[in-house]
């Protein structure tokens, strides 16, 4: 589905500005420079960007901390290995120098032995103002590509043919046998019903043996496909076997799968998946 998007997602953001301030801005997630991949696992043992970007920080910051304390000699030595840091990583990623202003972090090292605090936080205005805008645009996009763990490196196997899907295939699967459930029991057909149940319980269930892909904590496993979604495969299943099924009870119980198993899934998991996609089909 993901080739129906366009080259980057163009999500609306709507900044609830306060009437004759800001417009509403535009968020484009355009997959990260090639160049960046050289700063991340796996191709650097460390990720260099972001031990760049505590220098940085920790530099900027830090000449705060020493005026706030009065230390002036301290507070000056920050700023200059401020201006190293940023001019540093400034040639880091060639794609993106334009985020960067070294003249505005120089006005501002030159402002710091004044020993002026209003005259270096006015200074320091300008700089921040490019931290924040690279932030802004770039960090989702850094997190998808180098943070989330891609699902196309996991293969399942369907546990009703024990044919080896992709991921996305085997979630096709679970789509079609909820869709059995769901389009029998409504034509009063809950033998079909029944038996579309069974597989869709162990398809479902299957998923339980993906999560240690990613997470070392079984204490995620309480969500969708806990506790609550056992028991509403339970009760589905009692009552298709019921002599007179009860549409109330059973839709409650699709409506819990559905909501609190494929929603919620969806919502936490899904997202870096299609964009992720969509790059790759770049
Ligand atoms: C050209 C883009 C860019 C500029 C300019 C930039 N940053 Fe960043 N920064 C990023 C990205 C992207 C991340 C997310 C990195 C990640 O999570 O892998 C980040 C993350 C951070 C983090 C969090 C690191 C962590 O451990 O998750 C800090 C702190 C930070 N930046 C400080 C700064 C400061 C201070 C400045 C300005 C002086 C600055 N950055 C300017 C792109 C930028
Ligand atoms: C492809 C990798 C991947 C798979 C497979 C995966 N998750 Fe996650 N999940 C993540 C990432 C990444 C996060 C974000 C936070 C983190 O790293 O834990 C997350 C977050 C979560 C959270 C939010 C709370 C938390 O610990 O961060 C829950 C709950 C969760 N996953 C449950 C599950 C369950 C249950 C399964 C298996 C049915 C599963 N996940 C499978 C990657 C995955
Ligand atoms: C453990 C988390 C999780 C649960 C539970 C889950 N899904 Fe998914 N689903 C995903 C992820 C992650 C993707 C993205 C897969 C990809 O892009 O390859 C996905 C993708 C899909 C897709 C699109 C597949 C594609 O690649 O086009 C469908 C359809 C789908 N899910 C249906 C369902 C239904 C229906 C349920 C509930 C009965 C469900 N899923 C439960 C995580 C989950």
């Amino acid at each position: 589905m993901a080739r129906y998007y366009s080259f980057f997602m163009v999500l609306a953001v709507s900044l609830f500005a306060f009437p004759g301030t800001l417009p509403a801005k535009d968020m484009v997630l355009k997959k990260p420079p090639a160049s960046l991949d050289k700063l991340y696992p796996p191709q650097s043992k460390e990720p260099q960007f972001i031990q760049q970007m505590h220098k940085m920080s920790g530099s900027f910051g830090g000449v705060f901390v020493n005026m706030k304390e009065g230390d002036w000699e301290n507070a000056e030595k920050k700023a200059q290995a401020f201006v190293e840091a940023y001019e540093e990583t400034s040639k880091m990623v060639p794609e993106w120098k334009d985020y960067f202003d070294l003249k505005a972090v120089k006005e501002f090292a030159a402002a710091v032995p004044s020993r002026d605090p209003a005259k270096i936080g006015k200074a320091s205005g300008p700089v921040g103002k490019t931290c924040g805008k690279c932030h802004g645009e770039q960090t989702v996009a850094v997190w998808t590509r180098y943070h989330w763990p891609k699902v196309d490196q996991i293969k399942m196997v369907d546990p009703v043919t024990d044919k080896e899907l992709t991921y996305g295939k085997f979630m096709h699967e679970i789509s079609g046998t909820f869709k059995g459930v769901t389009v029998n029991f409504g034509e009063g057909q809950y033998d079909r019903s029944s038996k579309a149940l069974r597989d869709f319980k162990k398809r479902y269930m299957e998923l339980k043996s993906t999560c240690s892909k990613c997470h070392t904590n079984d204490a995620v496993k309480e969500f969708f496909v806990g506790q609550p979604i056992a028991e509403a495969f339970d009760n589905l299943a009692r009552e298709l076997t019921a002599a007179k099924p009860n549409p109330g009870n059973f839709w409650k119980n699709v409506g819990t799968i559905g909501k609190l198993g494929c929603k919620q899934c969806h919502l936490t998991h899904r997202s870096y998946a299609i964009i992720q996609e969509t790059w790759e089909e770049e």
